[in-house]
């Protein structure tokens, strides 16, 4: 039993009592009001651990990143809303606000946009990685494997402790995640890989990386660029979740940058996580395909021995529309609109979500629509095979890991990541002799 006591301007306390005794323990109050009780003194002076699959009630760190709240659908990067930042900001400039914690001033911005642009290209001999992958390969898996050699061929700069090293870890790997991806995109469909080009933005880089070709002219298409900052912003960050927790836990060891960021990619591949944008869209053919059978859908996701789930609903944190999903939407209708295209997965999308939410399945369990429930929508208009909506949310993603990263070795309170665990195996047995065996 415990109880958290004390007012707001005195150190509160919360009161544990097991076993007949009573523990004091430190309440930790966010700029937020976020409570937590600190259980860093817990097993020293009680004997007890906490037990929380999931972390679903436990605060791996204190961050001033990222501010999002499940039950608003609030979010936050550095105290900005996130439609602010959508609405006024673009992608680099989100991934500077991120990483360096203000908004830069115009000479900023542009020595930051220069400094990426002077490290797009990867190494000749990285090139040839490519020849080595299956043409079908999975371009998350090329991704995660490409990213983690990058270690390989910046021996310079891997020490984490490093400030200059890691400054120019932070702008290589900016810088050469687009091209990376473009590559494997690239090496899918069999078409020779473009070099970047120094007077294009960031956006505008990646579009001619993917689809220009040697036999004509290329121009990025402005409503294409703007849907791009736009989906690469509102993925910049999201503050602890599974991806941002393995590049901490992996960066708490020491591990150099690129190999933290390796592994955040292949936990953001999970459908639960960052795969749920291909998952779903995947999902949302099926329904087109099935007569536009929204309802039968819906029930299937209802009932528990389907295994089946809707992709992109449902949050562990947002237990209200995902603020992301709104702007999302927002930008799909725009985009279609702009285009004069119709999209029959976006209609499907949305009669979905309109048979879902009036379901008290959903209501009571206050799931909603969330960032990978119509980002599908664009990345198809955009041309974007489905395998390669995944690698952009990690496009969109690594400003977030990196600021998360950059964070955790600042703070002086960082040790390497190493849960408990509460044992539940045999209890001490003596060894059987082969011959006794069974
Ligand atoms: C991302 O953490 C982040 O911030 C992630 C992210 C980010 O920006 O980094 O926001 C990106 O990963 C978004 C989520 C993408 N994943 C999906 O869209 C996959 C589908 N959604 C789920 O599987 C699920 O909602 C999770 C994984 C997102 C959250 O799962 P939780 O918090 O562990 O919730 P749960 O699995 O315990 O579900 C609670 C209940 C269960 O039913 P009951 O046991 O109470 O009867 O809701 C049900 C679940 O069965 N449920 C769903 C459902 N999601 C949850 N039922 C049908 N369809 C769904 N999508």
């Amino acid at each position: 039993m415990s109880s958290a006591t004390g007012c707001s301007n005195q150190t509160q306390i919360a009161k544990l009592t097991v076993e007949g005794k009573e523990f004091e323990l430190p309440v930790v109050v966010g700029t937020e009001n976020e409570r937590a009780i600190d259980i860093t003194q817990l097993r020293k002076n009680a004997g007890y651990i906490t037990l929380d699959d999931g972390y679903m009630n436990t605060g791996s760190t204190t961050s001033a990143i990222t501010y999002l709240d499940g039950e608003e659908g609030t979010l936050r990067y550095r105290g900005y809303a996130i439609e602010d930042i959508a609405e006024h900001c673009d992608f680099v400039e989100t991934s500077y606000l991120l990483i360096y914690g203000k908004l830069p001033t115009a000479n900023e911005l542009n020595d930051f946009r220069e400094s990426i642009r002077r490290h797009t290209m990867i190494h000749e001999d990285m090139r040839s990685f490519y020849n080595g992958f299956p043409r079908d390969a999975h371009p998350m898996a090329i991704l995660s494997s490409v990213v983690g050699a990058l270690s390989t061929f910046y021996q310079d700069s891997l020490d984490p402790h490093d400030a200059r090293q890691v400054q120019i870890s932070i702008h290589r790997l900016l810088a050469k995640l687009p091209t990376i991806a473009a590559y494997s995109y690239k090496k899918s469909i069999g078409q020779p890989f473009n070099y970047p080009k120094n007077d294009l933005s960031y956006c505008e880089n990646f579009l001619r990386l993917m689809f220009a070709v040697p036999t004509e002219e290329y121009d990025p298409d402005p409503d294409f660029v703007n849907a791009l900052n736009l989906l690469l912003i509102v993925h910049a960050d999201h503050e602890q979740n599974c991806s941002t927790s393995t590049v901490r836990m992996v960066g708490s060891s020491n591990a150099n940058l690129f190999a933290s960021i390796s592994a955040g990619i292949c936990a953001l591949w999970g459908p639960l996580h960052g795969g749920a944008n291909e998952a779903c869209v995947n999902m949302l053919k099926q329904i087109a395909d099935d007569g536009c059978n929204v309802q039968k859908y819906v029930d299937m996701a209802k009932d528990k021995k389907s295994n089946f789930r809707l992709m992109g609903f449902g949050h562990r944190v947002y237990k209200s529309y995902d603020p992301r999903a709104t702007i999302i939407k927002k930008a799909c209708d725009k985009l279609l609109g702009r285009l004069h295209l119709t999209d029959p997965l976006f209609d499907v999308a949305k009669k979905l979500e309109e048979v879902a939410l009036k379901d008290p399945y959903f209501v009571e369990r206050k799931l909603y629509p969330n960032v990978d429930f119509y980002s599908g929508v664009i990345y198809r208009a955009m041309g974007l095979p489905v395998q390669m909506f995944t690698v952009l949310f990690a496009i969109g993603r690594l400003p977030g890991w990196i600021a998360h990263w950059v964070e955790m070795h600042q703070s002086a309170a960082t040790k390497i990541g190493r849960p408990r665990q509460v044992y539940t195996g045999a209890n001490l047995r003596p060894l059987i002799p082969m011959k006794d065996r069974t």
